[in-house]
């Protein structure tokens, strides 16, 4: 089929170089003479365009991506409750149905002469992306996540922000830890997977890194902070990823207006220690300020890649698959292999081996 026209959806949580994406998407369709859209929030602009005063499609041409690829979020919105395939009604009585409404966003994509779509997103949007691919839609998918937990791509774009702020925060906790001679605990977002935790406490020369891949035991973690402060050094940084769990505990939630979302484990750990240890603890939770901010030079760079990338594959006659970085090349990936599994720091990795040999205590 002859590509003219295509679409752009961001889906799910956002992450700092979407715009870059979206921009270099845009430029690498617009040199190829086909046209380009972006939809509003997610596939809401085509399920409920009366939503959007533009009507819930944005076109894209080289002025309407101009000068975004610095900034944080996306032009296009985003939603993580808008899965076409199990979507939220609102029943006459007030109550709410998950049903599927995928044959709108089929018919949205015949009256809007879409021939491809671009989907950026992390694991979930790429699971809703391989359905659509399924009802017949050629698609592309793009991997983003602060949380770099995506399988078949070594990198996720936003991940390198991340754990940089990340590693910013830390950072600056140590000379107030100091000072007063506290454990800090700093908790911070990864979901299931504890990358972020692991790269930036260890370029943030974190003491204790807990991540969800290993379990930890609080006497291992207060057995750390004696051992520092019987070699004067009264103060103690413990990275914690939000889905870090005690052996033989689960992950800790948080109630966020009626949805389940990870959270607590930083201040869990702290009561945990407060016991064990002399000095004072206290918790920073950095949240989704992780989830902000202008994009680095590095996930900017990636944006670009792996958008131009999703173009050449759609010009190259490849279906459904997902570009992914395999340095030092961005392959493709059939979109059902990276929806299969989450990708987890692997126990025997290198940067666990190096934080180890640096003396980083992991509570086991
Ligand atoms: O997947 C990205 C992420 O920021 C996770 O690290 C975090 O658990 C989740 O999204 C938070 O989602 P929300 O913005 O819906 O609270």
């Amino acid at each position: 089929m002859t590509i003219k026209r295509i679409a752009i959806t961001t889906g799910g949580g956002d992450a700092p170089g979407l715009n870059a994406v979206i921009r270099a998407v845009t430029l690498a369709a617009i040199s190829r003479g086909w046209e380009c859209v972006g939809i509003r929030s997610g596939f809401d602009g085509i399920l409920h365009p009366e939503d959007f005063p533009d009507g819930g499609m944005l076109p894209l041409d080289a002025n309407a991506v101009r000068g975004i690829a610095h900034t944080g979020g996306t032009i296009l919105g985003t939603t993580n409750r808008g899965n076409p395939f199990s979507y939220e009604q609102e029943m006459p009585d007030g109550s709410v149905e998950r049903q599927d409404i995928s044959h709108r966003l089929i018919d949205g994509f015949q009256e809007h002469r879409i021939d491809a779509l671009v989907a950026i997103g992390g694991d979930g949007s790429m699971g809703i992306a391989n359905q659509v691919a399924n009802l017949g839609i050629t698609v592309v998918g793009v991997p983003k996540t602060i949380d770099n937990d995506l399988e078949g791509t070594v990198a996720t774009f936003g991940f390198d922000t991340a754990v940089s702020y990340a590693t910013d925060a830390i950072g600056r906790l140590h000379a107030t830890a100091q000072s007063h001679r506290r454990v800090m605990i700093v908790e911070m977002m990864g979901r299931h997977a504890g990358w972020i935790a692991l790269e930036a406490g260890l370029a943030g020369s974190a003491d204790v890194i807990l991540i969800p891949e290993i379990p930890f035991d609080l006497r291992k973690v207060a057995e750390k902070v004696k051992q520092r402060n019987s070699r004067k050094r009264f103060f103690t940084i413990v990275a914690v990823a939000e889905g870090a769990m005690p052996v033989g505990g689960a992950e800790m939630y948080q109630d966020a207006g009626g949805v389940k979302k990870l959270g607590g484990i930083g201040e869990y750990v702290a009561e945990g220690l407060r016991p064990l240890v002399e000095n004072e603890v206290r918790t920073v939770v950095l949240g989704h300020l992780l989830r902000g901010g202008s994009p680095t030079a590095r996930d900017r760079l990636l944006s670009f890649r792996f958008g131009a990338a999703a173009i050449r594959a759609l010009d190259e006659g490849q279906r459904n698959v997902m570009v992914g970085l395999d340095p030092p090349t961005v392959r493709y990936v059939p979109l059902a292999q990276c929806t299969k599994n989450i990708k987890l720091v692997p126990g025997d990795c290198d940067t666990i081996k190096t934080a180890r040999d640096l003396g980083t205590c992991f509570g086991d």
